[in-house]
């Protein structure tokens, strides 16, 4: 089909006006429960709001801000589609970076970064009437530790996570700040000695916990590749699941996706040859989290006894294509073999080569 120039024109236009969410980013600074190291509290209720909606809690990387993640990933765009409110936590740091590492942050109900977020959640689901067994949480690097450390200290609060290149929970435990024998891959432990300490971050808890989604590149020299096998050892003990499969160019060329259990509790994507960070993948996380797709219908808890089958594949595809024309905005794919859509950046990026099947807005 040919469009006139007037027509790709108006073509390009409307691209851009759906990519931009349509409600605000607004904070939250009434008193909204206990939060000791004063983590700012964002939120997106989109105009079309659900009753009883679901929640995504969405983390930023280091240096990162909530109004970051907010125009940098699609998830406003995606709950002005599907009805669900995001919370966008933000770190009390200089450097932007969660407290992954202290004992209080650890521990269900004892403190830190994580008792802020907990109490977000709360707060949202008694004010705003959401769905408490549709609370999900996501983030990147940062982000990713963080939605590990939750799923340890807070496993009755969440149903899901999806965490792009993360570290185990407990991996940064008690450094002052940065711990590199974790973020080089050189903290190993057994499964059993990892899903112990899963186990005592919320002693005595033995209700359901949340079935996770981690992504990593092999090429990470941030926090290197092995972070990804330690957090298999680690939620494969906690979840009672082994390594069933791999799934080869899954959702995209050169990913894997290995699929433990039945792959309804835990898989891993491991993307060969990204770096840090791999980018985010928003319509594979809506899939996991049962907004979209067939794997868990209605987002519950994952108590379906059925195995997905080769729709789940088909389901866990890259949102990225979705950017067919106009700007790219900051993290997003802007380039690579198989990309139809457009190599511009928003204001503040650069398109950079990362390898021969992606370039990012960087
Ligand atoms: C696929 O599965 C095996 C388990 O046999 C694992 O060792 C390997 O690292 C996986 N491959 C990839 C690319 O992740
Ligand atoms: C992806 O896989 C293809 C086929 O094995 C290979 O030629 C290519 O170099 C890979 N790309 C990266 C970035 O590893």
């Amino acid at each position: 089909m040919r469009f006139s120039t007037l027509t790709r024109g108006l073509l390009a236009l409307t691209l851009i006006a759906s990519t931009a969410a349509a409600a605000s980013l607004q904070q939250i600074t009434t008193n909204f429960g206990s939060n000791p190291t004063n983590v700012g509290f964002y939120i997106y209720i989109p105009a079309s709001v659900t009753a009883n909606p679901a929640v995504i809690v969405a983390m930023h990387y280091c240096t990162g801000t909530a109004q970051a993640y907010f125009s940098g990933t699609q998830y406003a765009t995606l709950a002005d589609q599907h009805g669900f409110i995001v919370i966008y936590p933000n770190a009390p740091t200089s450097g932007g970076c969660w407290d992954v590492a202290s004992t209080a942050t650890l521990t269900h109900n004892a403190g830190g970064d994580s008792l802020g977020i907990a109490s977000m959640v709360r707060y949202t689901i008694s004010t705003y009437g959401a769905d408490a067994s549709r609370i999900f949480m996501t983030g990147t690097s940062s982000g990713a530790m963080m939605t590990n450390v939750l799923a340890g200290s807070y496993p009755d609060l969440f149903v899901a996570g999806a965490a792009f290149s993360g570290v185990p929970y407990g991996c940064f435990a008690g450094s002052s700040a940065w711990n590199s024998q974790c973020a080089t891959g050189e903290l190993i432990k057994t499964a059993q000695e990892w899903g112990d300490e899963v186990r005592a971050g919320y002693p005595g808890y033995t209700g359901a916990r949340p079935r996770l989604q981690m992504w990593h590149g092999t090429v990470d020299t941030t926090l290197y590749y092995q972070n990804l096998i330690e957090e298999n050892k680690e939620w494969s003990n906690v979840l009672g699941v082994t390594w069933t499969k791999n799934n080869t160019n899954t959702p995209d060329p050169n990913y894997t996706q290995m699929i433990y259990g039945d792959g309804t509790k835990y898989v891993a994507y491991s993307a060969v040859g990204v770096g840090h960070t791999v980018p985010v993948h928003e319509s594979a996380v809506l899939d996991w989290f049962g907004i979209t797709g067939s794997l868990f219908p209605g987002g519950g808890t994952s108590t379906s006894s059925t195995a997905p089958t080769s729709t789940t594949t088909t389901a866990v595809t890259s949102t990225t294509s979705a950017a067919a024309g106009g700007t790219i905005p900051k993290w997003g794919q802007c380039g690579g073999i198989s990309w139809t859509g457009s190599g511009t950046c928003a204001a503040g990026s650069t398109c950079t080569y990362s390898n021969a099947y992606y370039s990012q807005c960087l």
